[in-house]
């Protein structure tokens, strides 16, 4: 369709009163609307383009003010696109008066629209610089209320406008990338994109975790309250709706009421997962790891620069190779005693023990055989029943767990018994018994976390700089 970036610009006067079947002409194709102030639409260049001097002599762009600094005669205006910034002189005797008057006055953020003569200048940031020969500001803006060296507790009350900033917006851009790639790479194996239910009335990860919402319904006099459960995880969806598709995926929000306080803990967070029909644990490893590898090159193709406004090292990222190192459970409880700790068996790892393990790696890890207590719908290993047929995977550097999954018990009776192992209800259970009692078969499934995926590969502090509004146990603002 053509919207707002169609070359042409369709005129109706703004008064007419017009139907929407009549604002969009079927014949071509496009919308046509036209506001008096919305300016002309064509000709414009990305900073982007500038910068990599492959524009015309005279280029038209349009952004919003990153800094500015003006003298009696000069104005030096950093203008921000969503591709880049650029500075751009504005001089007193090149451009009307009304333009310098704005470009000397207008404060950071507000919006311009500017035409200029491209020059290659290396003391200019990114070696070039717009000479203006119009320079218009479309909206002057107030005063913004972020500056320099902030608090983490400021941008985040201001996230609404922190958006704009270069750091945010490069999160975002490898973000975006990371969807793209776990989306292709599934879709490219033949697997079926699935939604599942975020009310749910059943607890996969346990418990402790649990959001409950009032469900009731207003005109009910019955008096009972009733709840339901924000979703933890897709899985018991997916297992019942791998049966018609054998290979699905999903990429969703989850919720987890947690009480901890990392650098890698939302309640709400975009949970990337899988399930699989025929499949074991070892062959969804591999996958995993095939996926990963997409990860990575997918935005090392397309977010170098994103990548370097993060100051984050990209050969890091280059050298990350599959197959991936597998430690047992067992042994990496040897290893963090080794370094310290204080671990039994039936032990979880936290936080504190994963960054120590993974600190000095600079490769993800998986770990292997986790005990028993772990989940009630994980397989028992026929080899070994103390221990699961499942995994978790471990990024590098300190960051720690990125994937939690494994094989299902498929047997019905198994099932029936791990529930009742754990202090479950099979009654609780129904319908995710019931699907095991037609023609069932060994599957396995895994959960990403994309949030903390994005964290790592931008090498960020804590996982709520790669997610727009991030969402703690003590934030749901703005
Ligand atoms: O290990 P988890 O709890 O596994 C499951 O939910 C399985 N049912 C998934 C499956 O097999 N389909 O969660 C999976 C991943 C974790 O490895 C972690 O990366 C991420 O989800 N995750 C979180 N990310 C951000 N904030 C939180 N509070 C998270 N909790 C889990
Ligand atoms: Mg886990």
């Amino acid at each position: 369709m053509g919207w707002a970036h169609s070359p042409t610009v369709y005129k109706i006067k703004p008064s007419q009163q017009v139907s929407i079947g009549k604002l969009f002409d079927r014949a071509s194709n496009r919308v046509n609307m036209e506001y008096p102030e919305f300016p002309d639409d064509a000709g414009y260049t990305s900073i982007r383009d500038v910068l990599s001097g492959k524009s015309g002599k005279s280029v038209k762009i349009r952004g919003w003010i990153y800094r500015t600094r003006s003298s009696g005669k000069l104005a030096f205006v950093v203008v921000r696109d969503s591709t880049g910034v650029i500075q751009c002189t504005v001089s007193r005797d090149k451009v009307a008066e009304s333009d310098f008057d704005g470009a000397s006055k207008a404060l950071i953020e507000s919006s311009v629209i500017l035409e200029g003569e491209p020059v290659k200048d290396d003391r200019a940031p990114g070696g070039w610089e717009i000479r203006a020969s119009k320079f218009e500001v479309f909206h002057f803006a107030e005063t913004f209320p972020i500056t320099k060296d902030q608090s983490d507790e400021h941008l985040l009350n201001n996230r609404h406008l922190w958006l704009r900033s270069r750091n945010m917006v490069s999160a975002l851009k490898i973000r975006s990338t990371v969807f793209k790639a776990f989306r292709d790479y599934w879709t490219n194996l033949d697997f079926t994109e699935i939604q599942s239910p975020s009310f749910t009335t059943s607890a996969c990860e346990g418990g402790s975790t649990l959001f409950n919402v009032s469900y009731d319904d207003e005109n009910e006099k019955s008096g009972q309250k009733f709840y339901a459960h924000l979703s933890q995880s897709w899985q018991l969806y997916a297992e019942a709706t791998m049966f018609g598709l054998e290979n699905i995926f999903t990429l969703a929000p989850s919720f987890r009421a947690e009480k901890s306080r990392t650098r890698r803990h939302l309640t709400e967070f975009w949970h990337g997962e899988v399930e699989s029909a025929w499949l074991h644990n070892h062959q969804m490893m591999e996958l995993e790891e095939g996926m990963i590898v997409h990860i990575l090159e997918e935005v090392l193709s397309s977010n170098r620069a994103e990548l370097e406004v993060l100051g984050r090292d990209a050969s890091i990222l280059e050298n990350i190779k599959a197959p991936f190192d597998k430690m047992k459970y067992e042994d990496v409880l040897g290893k963090l005693n080794s370094m310290g700790f204080d671990l039994g068996w039936g032990d979880d790892f936290g936080y504190k023990e994963e960054k120590a393990l993974t600190q000095e790696l600079k490769s993800p890890l998986y770990i292997t055989n986790f005990p028993r207590e772990k989940g009630f719908y994980h397989r028992p290993d026929p080899n070994d029943p103390k221990s699961l047929v499942c995994h978790d995977l471990l990024a590098p550097e300190g960051y720690g767990e990125i994937i939690g999954g494994g094989e299902r018990v498929w047997s019905p009776d198994e099932l029936i018994e791990r529930i009742k192992e754990e202090g479950l209800e099979p009654e609780s259970y129904g319908w995710y018994l019931d699907i095991r009692k037609f023609g069932s078969v060994p599957h396995s499934g895994f959960g990403l976390g994309i949030d903390r995926v994005v964290s790592w590969i931008c090498g960020s502090e804590h996982i709520k700089h790669v997610i727009p509004f991030p969402r703690t146990m003590r934030r749901t603002t703005p």
